[in-house]
């Protein structure tokens, strides 16, 4: 049995993460963006944490506003995944050049219909963490969606 110190990047990637995305609607421009580090944090509240690269268009919509939504995906949605996770929402209107009808929960916030569960939440605190900003959120309203397979994200890879 092997068990040694390694380069922490690839020890790094055998977190098992969702595949979400996060989705913000600033002045009535709607934006989302695939991410993986999603992660719950408390009961009762209810509060995840996503984490954001401030050089992310969504972050600009974020940080001014009090909401965001969370869609998890599902088996059969990985194009989607790469279609919001490749491309920003600085140049182009992601929801019309994918096809996505979102479906528009409280406070406005849109979440991707077809997703395995979706959630919004009211921003609670952003915290600077190296790179990225840790966004923690209450969550304020909860969408079921299909009983369809998980997508996460393993080893830099999308699984199903
Ligand atoms: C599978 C996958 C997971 C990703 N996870 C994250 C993440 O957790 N946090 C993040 O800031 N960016 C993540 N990204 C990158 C953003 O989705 C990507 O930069 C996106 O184009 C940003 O869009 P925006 O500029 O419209 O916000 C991920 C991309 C992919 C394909």
């Amino acid at each position: 049995m092997t068990f040694e110190e390694y380069d922490n990047s690839e020890v790094l990637s055998l977190i098992s993460h969702p595949i979400a995305i996060i989705t913000v609607c600033r002045e009535g421009k709607l934006n989302g963006m695939t991410a993986a580090w999603v992660s719950r944090i408390s009961i009762d509240p209810p509060v995840v944490c996503v984490s954001i690269s401030p050089q992310r268009h969504t972050w600009e919509s974020l940080e001014p506003t009090d909401h965001f939504g969370v869609s998890l995906l599902g088996k059969g949605q990985e194009r989607l995944a790469m279609a919001f996770g490749t491309t920003s929402g600085r140049n182009t209107d992601k929801f019309t050049d994918n096809n996505v009808d979102p479906f528009i929960g409280a406070e406005g916030i849109p979440l991707i219909s077809g997703s395995l569960g979706a959630f919004v939440c009211r921003k609670l605190k952003a915290v600077e963490a190296g790179d990225h900003i840790a966004v923690f959120g209450e969550v304020v309203q909860a969408w079921k969606g299909p009983d369809i397979k998980p997508l996460q994200w393993y080893r830099s890879e999308i699984r199903k």
